[in-house]
């Protein structure tokens, strides 16, 4: 497959071609989304969550999302790569984002920088991007800001903060963004903002009209146990699958029908095991 590049995306928002991204936190995955038509693997900082076992994304480090991004470079070949600056790592000051975008790109071995906000990340993304880190923006409903939204909830369902949404949009394609993730919004405002902007939107819950979509890999494969959200569609039932073999596994060895005699051993040659006696 060809590499997937800036430049394609646009072709792709320009022809109407779908964009399809996909997270992954680890090698085997990043081999899995190489392997089929994904056209951008996301490491998304869900892994806090869904790898990690944490109740949020923001306790997860820069080093953490590090180690993950580097297994992930491993087994990533056409797809671009893109990672999310964790919570904290980019709030603190343009020259603290900047370092720690390096970090991601040169020890992490990303491609390009994902981070949530709107009009007050303009100068960072801005600065960034001026450098040639490329960086994917993220509005709507921001799970960094979990405790300040009062929730995960779907944003952008009144006119002002719709309105708030499409400026931030606006804002961040103007300061260098290269592309947008709408999560949780109206598929109304979905729709709008993919109309008004120039550059690929890439919605999650933000309806059918924008120019790609992506999901989390394990609301996808239906290995999460936690809460599921409207948006969310199970395109695989992995955890059946995974349960069942963990199942007959303990049960095989339990009852000494693993591993069988023949086929699953190895055997001594009867004269050297005679010899051995
Ligand atoms: O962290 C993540 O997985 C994300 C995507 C769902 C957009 O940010
Ligand atoms: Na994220």
């Amino acid at each position: 497959r060809k590499k997937v590049t800036i430049h394609s995306l646009y072709q792709s928002k320009a022809n109407g071609t779908p964009i399809s991204m996909l997270t992954a936190y680890d090698y085997p995955t990043a081999v899995a989304c190489s392997s089929h038509p994904v056209d951008i693997t996301l490491v998304g900082d869900s892994l806090a969550q869904v790898c990690l076992g944490y109740p949020s994304t923001t306790h997860l480090s820069v080093a953490e999302m590090i180690h993950h991004t580097r297994a992930v470079a491993r087994g990533t070949t056409h797809p671009l790569l893109i990672a999310d600056m964790p919570f904290g790592s980019y709030h603190t000051g343009i020259e603290d984002a900047l370092r720690n975008a390096v970090r991601m790109v040169q020890d992490g071995h990303v491609e390009g920088v994902k981070m949530e906000g709107g009009q007050e990340l303009t100068e960072i993304v801005r600065r960034l991007s001026s450098v040639g880190i490329p960086v994917m923006a993220h509005v709507g409903l921001l799970p960094q800001r979990h405790i300040a939204m009062s929730g995960y909830k779907v944003q952008g369902r009144d006119r002002n903060s719709a309105k708030r949404i499409l400026a931030d949009a606006l804002a961040l394609q103007e300061a260098g963004a290269f592309s947008i993730v709408l999560e949780a919004i109206p598929k109304e405002l979905g729709k709008y903002i993919t109309e008004k902007l120039q550059i690929p939107t890439i919605g999650i819950g933000a309806g059918p009209h924008t120019d790609g979509q992506v999901l989390v890999w394990d609301d996808m494969m239906g290995t999460w146990n936690g809460h599921k959200a409207k948006f969310v569609r199970r395109f695989a039932n992995a955890k059946h699958e995974r349960d069942s073999g963990v199942e007959a596994y303990c049960e095989a060895v339990k009852s000494r029908s693993f591993p069988d005699e023949n086929t699953e051993s190895y055997s001594l040659d009867k004269n050297e095991w005679a010899q051995f006696l």
